[in-house]
This record gives C-alpha cells, sequence and structure tokens, in this order.
C-alpha cells in the first residue's frame, strides 16, 4: 500500500510534542520533511525524525512530492501558507484556529473548493471517545431537549517575550482565539448546530500583554440552547477542565477532557422529572460513568484526514466549521474594539 506523505510547516511545540511522533506512529504514513522558519529549530526536528529540514515552505513544497502537508505556525501564516501548499497541489491540515478570521478562512474554503483539494482545521478534540458518548447521549436525546451547556477550560500562560499569541498581529487573540475556540467548535459539534449570538467580557487582569488572558462569553445557539464559556491563560495547569451539558431529563458532565490527551471522565445522569413535588422527595438516581480512551487525538485526526483525503470528494464540512467557528470569535472581538 502507498503510504500517506506528509510535509510539516512549522515544527515548535504542537508539532513536535504530538504531530509528528503521531504521524510516526502510523505505518501507512511516511515524514516527507519539514520546515520551520528557524534554522535551528529545522536542524534539529530535521535530525530527530530522520527527514530533510527546510527554512523556507516553497523550497520544501517544489522538491517533495506529498499528499498532506500539516501546518502548526502562529496563526497569522495559516492563510498564506495553506494557499502556498494549495499552490503545489497539497490536501491542507492547518492547526487550529484556520485562519485569523472568518474573512481568511472563507477565502481558503473557497479556494480549496476550486481546487478540489481537501481542507481542515486541527480541531482534534471531536475525536475524544468521550465527546464522541457525549454527541450519541445528545443525539439520542437520552438527556431529553439539550437546554444549557458550560466550559471551563485553561492554562498558565505568563508574559514570554516574543510569544506570538501575546501579540494580536500574529496570534489574533488571546485565550479566546486559543482555548475559546476549542469551546465553539465542540459545542457545535456536539450540539449539530450553529452559535447565532455572544455576549462576552474580555480582561487582562493577571498578565500585561496585548491580548487577553481572560475571556468568559455566553451564546446562544440557532435553536436556542444558551451556553457559556470561559478560556483563561491564568489558571494554574492542573485545574481540570469542565464541560457540562444540561438537558430536561438529566446531565452529562465532562470533566478533564478538554486538552491534548483522549483522558478524563464523562458522567451521565438520567432522571426524567416524576412531575413536581412540593415536599421536594425525590429519587437519586444513579450516574453513570466513563473514562477516556487514552488514545491519540492527533493520531486519530491525521488517520480522519488521509481517509477522507484518499476518497478525494470535496469534503470541506469540517473546514467550513472551522470557518464558521471564527466567525463567532470576530463576534467576541468585535464586541470589545
Ligand atoms: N490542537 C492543539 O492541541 C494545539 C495545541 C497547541 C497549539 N496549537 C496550534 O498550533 C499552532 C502552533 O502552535 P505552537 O504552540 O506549536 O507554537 P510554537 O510557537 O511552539 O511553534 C510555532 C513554530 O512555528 C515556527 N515559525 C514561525 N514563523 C514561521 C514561518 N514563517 N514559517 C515556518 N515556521 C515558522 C516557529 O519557529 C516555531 O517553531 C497554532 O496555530 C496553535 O494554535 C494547537
Amino acid at each position: 500500500m502507498k503510504k500517506f506523505r506528509w510535509c510539516v510547516v512549522g515544527a515548535g511545540g504542537i508539532a513536535d510534542r504530538r504531530a509528528i511522533p503521531a504521524i510516526m506512529k502510523e505505518e501507512n504514513f511516511a515524514l516527507a520533511a519539514i520546515m520551520d522558519r528557524t534554522p535551528a529549530v529545522a536542524e534539529r526536528l530535521g535530525e530527530k525524525y530522520g527527514v530533510k529540514a527546510y527554512t523556507d515552505e516553497e523550497t520544501m513544497l517544489k522538491e517533495t512530492p506529498c499528499d498532506g502537508v500539516y501546518i502548526a505556525t502562529p496563526v497569522a501564516l495559516h492563510y498564506p501558507q495553506a494557499t502556498a501548499a494549495l499552490k503545489y497541489g497539497c490536501n491542507v491540515l492547518v492547526e487550529k484556529p484556520l485562519g485569523m478570521n472568518r474573512r481568511e478562512c472563507d477565502r481558503l474554503v473557497a479556494a480549496f473548493r476550486r481546487e478540489n483539494k481537501l481542507l481542515d482545521a486541527g480541531y482534534m478534540m471531536k475525536y475524544h471517545n468521550l465527546h464522541i458518548k457525549a454527541k450519541n447521549l445528545l443525539r439520542g436525546g437520552k438527556i431529553g431537549q439539550v437546554n444549557t451547556v458550560r466550559f471551563f477550560f485553561s492554562c498558565w500562560y505568563p508574559e514570554i517575550e516574543g510569544a506570538w499569541r501575546q501579540q494580536r498581529a500574529l496570534g489574533g487573540g488571546g485565550s479566546v482565539m486559543d482555548l475559546g475556540a476549542h469551546c465553539i467548535e465542540l459545542a457545535e459539534y456536539l450540539l449539530g448546530e450553529e452559535i447565532a449570538e455572544t455576549k462576552s467580557f474580555l480582561a487582562n487582569r493577571t498578565f500585561s500583554y496585548e491580548t487577553e488572558d481572560t475571556g468568559v462569553f455566553l451564546f446562544r445557539t440557532k435553536s436556542g440552547v444558551i451556553g457559556s464559556a470561559e478560556a483563561s491563560f491564568n489558571v494554574p495547569d492542573g485545574c481540570e477542565s469542565r464541560l457540562e451539558i444540561y438537558g430536561t431529563e438529566g446531565c452529562v458532565v465532562c470533566r478533564g477532557t478538554l486538552g491534548q490527551e483522549e483522558k478524563g471522565s464523562l458522567s451521565y445522569l438520567r432522571a426524567p422529572s416524576a412531575g413536581y413535588d412540593a415536599m421536594q422527595n425525590r429519587f437519586k438516581p444513579k450516574a453513570k460513568k466513563y473514562y477516556g480512551a487514552g488514545g491519540d487525538l492527533y493520531l486519530k485526526q491525521f488517520r480522519d484526514f488521509a481517509a477522507r483525503a484518499a476518497r478525494g470528494k470535496n469534503d470541506l464540512l469540517s473546514a467550513e466549521r472551522a470557518a464558521q467557528v471564527q466567525g463567532v470569535i470576530d463576534g467576541i472581538y468585535a464586541e470589545k474594539r
């Protein structure tokens, strides 16, 4: 079987920590080449993974035939680099967020559609077994009518000289762009519908960089589900994420499932109401608990991408959703600027 050949653009944190190791795990994949603008990074990663390393994407793409390009650079580079890869006829998986704003994302989707190439964004949390479980519970009506959703997702991200996420021109935004984007994408995936409206608070509560270190936003979906998301750069690592979904007949509560690993737990409570009881003698149903399967979310994402690329059917639904996520983020930032 012919191997799916990957080129990597941007060999920094996520590429070295998760993405390239995932590519190396799959026997039907081959890492063809890597590129990073920083010569020392390119050289080190080239040696580490035993592939040719470049410091310029055009040269790499010209010299290296490949089936897919994975882009993991600062957000401001996603649009020009995905456009460059398309010029060489490549399918492209761009790390999240897909672009700096909805306009860039829509232009990418349109360009890939014209060339009949696959484009997607690295929202890998939808491959988490517990998020799939949550989606199936919701889809099966197991918590009745879904009414509210709540996300808490944080990390510790202090001032770092030159850090691109702390500069609006390079990262597009702070904790909302970085962590909130996952919440929005996951909310739309789980609920199977778009967010139509938001209201937000953004703050630099702890750090003094240009982008926000705290973002809290409310949202309402087209059908009327109301939700909230808290995305923070100023909470110590180790404070567990939360994803809670409440309906008329029960709830789904995920702890520690938002992140780079398929871990954490999901507790599902089904408790259809027996009517209003003024004495409040309520029966206490027991929640069922499920656990993260410990798989590799990035490997699942790469496998899915390669399979879809092989089918060759102008499959841009997921990229369109990533563009829609960007539209929601544009709305949150537009409120504040
Ligand atoms: N899905 C996830 O789990 C996840 C996690 C972290 C980051 N990300 C995303 O991945 C992307 C990269 O984030 P990161 O944390 O790895 O950042 P990083 O700063 O650790 O790495 C970025 C790399 O890009 C390189 N670079 C800068 N300019 C370049 C250019 N013009 N061409 C090529 N390389 C260039 C830098 O030298 C650096 O090695 C971002 O879009 C981020 O949002 C996704």
